[in-house]
């Protein structure tokens, strides 16, 4: 399933980059360029990587998020 359409990113390619080690949505964004236009995406990516990321690995942090 298409999670951000401006950039055409699937859920599938976001737990990839969740099992390789992203764990905040700057990481997920930089990898994949979601939320870098309209941002729609963010909330559902913001639950994609706390669904996938390895017990404490998920950044608590919100959409402004810039920890890596
Ligand atoms: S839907 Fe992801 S940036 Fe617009």
């Amino acid at each position: 399933m298409i999670v951000c359409i401006c950039r055409g990113v699937s859920d599938r390619e976001i737990r990839n980059v969740v099992s390789r080690g992203a764990s905040s949505l700057a990481e997920v964004r930089a990898e994949l360029g979601t939320g870098e236009c309209c941002g729609k995406c963010s909330q559902q990516v913001r639950e994609l990587i706390e669904q996938h990321a390895p017990a404490g690995q998920a950044c608590p942090s919100g959409a402004a998020c810039a920890c890596a």
